[in-house]
């Protein structure tokens, strides 16, 4: 198993007499090469959870494991986890370089994320960290940029004077160029146009199709629809589902965990209202769909 989470709760600040777990008790396990949504109603801890995937946010009980990464702040739990490693991996997990490397993490908001003074320093500063030369870290930058849509002439900008979408495709730019093994992305079609979006999510499919893993928290059932091979239901801090975007969408559970309904899914149920008869049961997109009505 590529990435795991055992047990993994999560309080943000203990001494907080409201405290309560922004995460609790949360197992899952994700396989290398997989595309996997996670999706939830605001405030589930979608972005704490993807958070301790690069130990941004260490569980305050459980633990994260990426590959050989031991992520908890359970100082007991993670030296037990040591005497499972090598000796190399247990000199690896003190390098955090290293894991951060493994996992790319856009961030929901891109402010967070870009300071340098121009686009092309911004989205040199992963790979030129990552021990690249600084010749062949621009050559990948540029081509991080190229494949986001960011052409030459915002090379030299301020990240700051872009649109909301710009530093978006920007802050993907400056994760891709780094060339992670796992992608994970908190958010990043919003505030993008349609033609932007779609341009977005071909470029993670693109990169899923390198045999990367993608991991996805998104708001757009459409997005989840469309590229997701797996999605993971967060309710309340608590991981309340595993299943496949079909059989989501297909269930009841879409209302009770105050989730969107793709269009293709809204229509199909209107279809059953309006007491259409042909089984829809096959039907996940919307040429499956001309199919059945076709027939
Ligand atoms: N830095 C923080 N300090 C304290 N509490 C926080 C912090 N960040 C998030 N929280 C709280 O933790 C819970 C989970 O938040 P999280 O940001 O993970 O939710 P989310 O599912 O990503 O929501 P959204 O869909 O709105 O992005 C929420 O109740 C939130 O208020
Ligand atoms: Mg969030």
């Amino acid at each position: 198993m590529q990435v795991s989470c055992n047990n993994v709760t999560f309080v943000y600040d203990k001494k907080d007499p409201n405290h309560y777990d922004a995460l609790k008790d949360i197992n899952l396990e994700i396989s290398k090469g997989e595309f996997v949504a996670l999706v939830g109603k605001t405030g589930s801890g979608k972005s704490t959870l993807v958070q301790t995937l690069n130990a941004l946010i260490k569980p305050t009980s459980g633990y994260t494991k990426v590959d050989y990464f031991i992520v908890t702040s359970d100082k007991k739990l993670f030296k037990e986890k040591m005497k499972e490693l090598s000796e190399d991996e247990v000199k690896k997990n003190k390098k955090l370089y290293l894991l951060r490397k493994k996992v790319g993490l856009v961030f929901q908001f891109p402010e967070y994320q870009l300071f340098s003074v121009t686009v092309l320093k911004d989205v040199m500063f992963g790979p030129t960290n990552f021990n690249l030369t600084e010749e062949e870290a621009k050559k990948v930058s540029i081509e991080a940029l190229k494949s986001v849509g960011i052409d030459e002439s915002y090379f030299n900008k301020s990240p700051f004077e872009l649109s909301g979408g710009e530093k978006r495709r920007v802050a993907i730019a400056g994760i891709l160029a780094s060339d992670p093994d796992i992608l994970v992305l908190d958010e990043p079609t919003a505030g993008l146009d349609p033609d932007g979006k779609k341009e977005i999510m071909e470029v993670i499919k693109k990169v899923h199709e390198k045999g990367k893993t993608i991991i996805l928290v998104t708001h757009d059932m459409d997005v989840v629809m469309n590229y997701a091979k797996k999605v993971v239901v967060l309710n309340d801090s608590k991981l309340v589902k595993i299943t496949t975007p079909h059989e989501l969408f297909d269930s009841d559970d879409i209302e009770k965990y105050s989730l969107e309904i793709p269009t293709l899914y809204k229509f199909k149920k209107l279809l059953v209202k309006k007491g259409y008869k042909k089984d829809l049961s096959n039907v996940y997109d919307f040429n499956s769909l001309i199919e059945v009505l076709g027939k």
